[in-house]
């Protein structure tokens, strides 16, 4: 049965780390997967997370299932992380929250409750988008659309061109926005922008999707969501998609969250039925450990505190990073102009070079980076960016 089935290529992403650790280059540079770094090149498990792991193997007494929709106070602390407080109170009788194997598996869940909903949903998303959006959400049967996001040329938005490519979405289509630090190209709504989207989606009865993978990893962890919460408050219907990978560190745990704010309360005992039949036909429920860890740091205030502590370094640690790389290479008379690296947001930028100068880069260099030319700012350091800046320019140079 087996013989029909063909090799497939490894994943654009994931494959850079399986080359990047076979490379035996001393200089090499891992620009590639979304992993942040810290400043000796190490992806270090939080403070926080530390001290929560070990509380749990010290007070946890039982290893029974939890259930499809996972821990109900991990997943009122978590919407209460995106939403606020005060929306969440308002939304109350409005909002559900279900535990998800991380951002993916809160992707995939959502997209097959969309698909119960209305098999005939087609979905808008960015050109570009992060690539892993169209198999997670498209295998689902969810019929993908783009509108135009990024300007490569002048590395801005090309936000009028999106709003009036979004005038041939139908009702009831969806429009997937980034929450935060957009994927590939760090360039984020501004809050004009957001509440044009949001005046758009009223005026064509749109359900807006939200994938949040990076909150606190822009401005801050209530600056990132101002999109999410004005949407939140002004829409029918929201469904958003959280990732704990990389502001808890907890990639390889899979902690995530699908939130879903319903028109009515009465709707809300469907809806939250209806996810729990889907993680029980995909994986019956979520895995609990990194789950675990999150609601033990949020539901207390001082591992609370030191979590924010840090992850305010690694926000701060990354912004100046794009700092100097942007002066860095205009002080070697660069003359491309690579300014744009500062002002966007999150651990990703396109640094706008072809797909044969990127795999000069990887080839000759060692330097790690996905074909579209977007980089992880967080992999660079003070040792290597002498070495990154050179290759950089020689490569330019060519
Ligand atoms: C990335 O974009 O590099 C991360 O989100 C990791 C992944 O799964 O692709």
């Amino acid at each position: 049965m087996f013989e029909t089935l063909q090799s497939l290529n490894a994943d654009p992403i994931l494959g850079l780390m399986a080359a990047f650790r076979a490379d035996c280059n001393p200089a090499k540079i891992d620009l590639g997967v979304g992993v942040y770094k810290d400043s000796r090149g190490r992806t270090p498990v939080m403070a926080a997370v530390k001290e929560a792991e070990t509380r749990l193997l010290e007070t946890q007494d039982s290893k029974s299932y939890v259930g499809p929709a996972g821990d109900a106070d991990y997943d009122e602390l978590t919407a209460r992380l995106v939403l606020g407080d005060a929306l969440c109170q308002q939304l109350q009788e409005r909002r559900c929250t279900v535990q998800v194997p991380g951002g993916c598996g809160g992707l995939r869940v959502a997209a097959e409750f969309i698909m119960k909903a209305n098999p005939r949903a087609r979905i808008w998303v960015s050109d570009p988008t992060w690539p892993n959006h169209v198999p997670l959400l498209g295998t689902a049967g969810l019929q993908i659309e783009t509108y135009p996001y990024y300007d490569y040329d002048n590395h801005v938005i090309r936000f009028e061109e999106m709003l009036a490519a979004l005038q041939s979405a139908n009702a009831n289509d969806l429009l997937l926005l980034h929450g935060c630090c957009h994927n590939p190209c760090g360039a984020d709504l501004s809050a004009d922008q957001w509440q044009a989207v949001r005046d758009l989606a009223l005026d064509k009865g749109l359900t807006v999707f939200i994938d949040l993978a990076y909150q606190g990893l822009g401005d801050g962890l209530e600056e990132d969501v101002y999109g999410v919460r004005l949407l939140a408050a002004s829409l029918p219907e929201l469904l958003v998609v959280s990732s704990c990978s990389k502001n808890f560190g907890l990639y390889r745990e899979r902690v995530g969250a699908l939130t879903v704010i319903c028109q009515s309360g009465a709707q809300r005992a469907a809806v939250s039925s209806q996810l729990a039949s889907i993680a029980r036909g995909i994986y019956s429920m979520p895995p609990d450990h990194g789950a675990a860890i999150v609601r033990i740091i949020l539901e207390d205030q001082d591992l609370r505190l030191s979590w924010d502590r840090e992850l305010t370094e690694m926000r701060d640690r990354i912004n100046g990073l794009r700092a100097t790389l942007s002066s860095r290479l205009a002080a070697a008379g660069v003359p491309d102009d690579f300014s744009f690296i500062r002002n966007e947001k999150g651990m990703f930028s396109f640094l706008g070079i072809g797909i044969p100068q990127v795999q000069r880069l990887i080839g000759d260099y060692s330097i790690y980076l996905v074909d579209s030319s977007r980089i992880n700012v967080a992999g660079i350091n003070d040792s290597n960016i002498d070495y990154l800046v050179d290759s950089l320019i020689k490569v330019l140079q060519q």
